[in-house]
């Protein structure tokens, strides 16, 4: 019998990871076959260390402030990528913008989540932006990374609307839980070879 070689990812986080959380039981539960291979995190305090600890999954602390220039702080996560024959990177809450380098070498292969529908509501406050400007509607977006924040081609966007009860947190949970679901169904769609980069636009093949 030929043995089916598992796909490894890496998830780049800098904070709570309740994505790294929902991606790591999607793969427990058999519902994405891949191989959680690594978390890159640069931040010494992020609760996705303990989270990443607990699924048994090796993390790698690289602070930025350990390196004089950010190209030597990327050379060092792409050691581990490359170390570890990483075949998707999966932004979660990584706040920090990689180089147009980095992102040139792994194009096609670094998806991000953002809780807003972009291009709206860019950067790092996406659901308290939303919320302030009084939109009715927004949502969640999974998309390829260029070398432009929250920018590039969009996989899968699902929509919140915002009803007159709402208040800033009860959005934040009608968002995080529409990110735990079609986060692990984007990276199923990577995976599994559904998805065409054509110019701005994914076709679901
Ligand atoms: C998520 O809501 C994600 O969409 C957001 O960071 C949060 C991380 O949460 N990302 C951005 O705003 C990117 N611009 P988590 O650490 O609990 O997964």
């Amino acid at each position: 019998m030929v043995e089916k070689i598992l796909k490894n990812i890496a998830i780049f986080a800098s904070g709570k990871g309740t994505n790294f959380s929902a991606i790591a039981r999607a793969i427990k539960k058999g519902k994405i076959k891949a191989n959680l291979a690594l978390v890159v995190c640069d931040n010494p305090q992020a609760g996705v260390i303990k989270r990443a600890k607990r699924y048994g999954v090796k993390v790698i602390l690289v602070l930025r402030e350990d390196f004089k220039t950010k190209q030597e702080f990327e050379a060092k996560i792409i050691q581990y990528l490359e170390e570890n024959k990483i075949d998707l990177v999966v932004l979660a809450g990584f706040m920090r913008l990689l180089s147009k380098e980095f992102v040139k070498r792994f194009y096609g292969r670094i998806i991000n989540i953002h809780p807003a529908l972009l291009p709206s509501f860019k950067g790092t406050q996406g659901i308290k932006d939303a919320f302030d400007y009084g939109v009715k509607v927004t949502g969640v977006t999974v998309h390829f990374v260029d070398e432009k924040m929250d920018h590039g081609p969009i996989i899968l966007q699902e929509i919140v609307k915002i009803k007159e009860e709402d208040n800033l947190k009860s959005l934040e949970a009608k968002i995080h839980k529409i990110e735990h679901k079609i986060y692990p169904e984007a990276i199923k769609l990577f995976l599994e070879g559904h998805l065409k980069i054509e110019g701005r636009r994914v076709k679901i093949i």
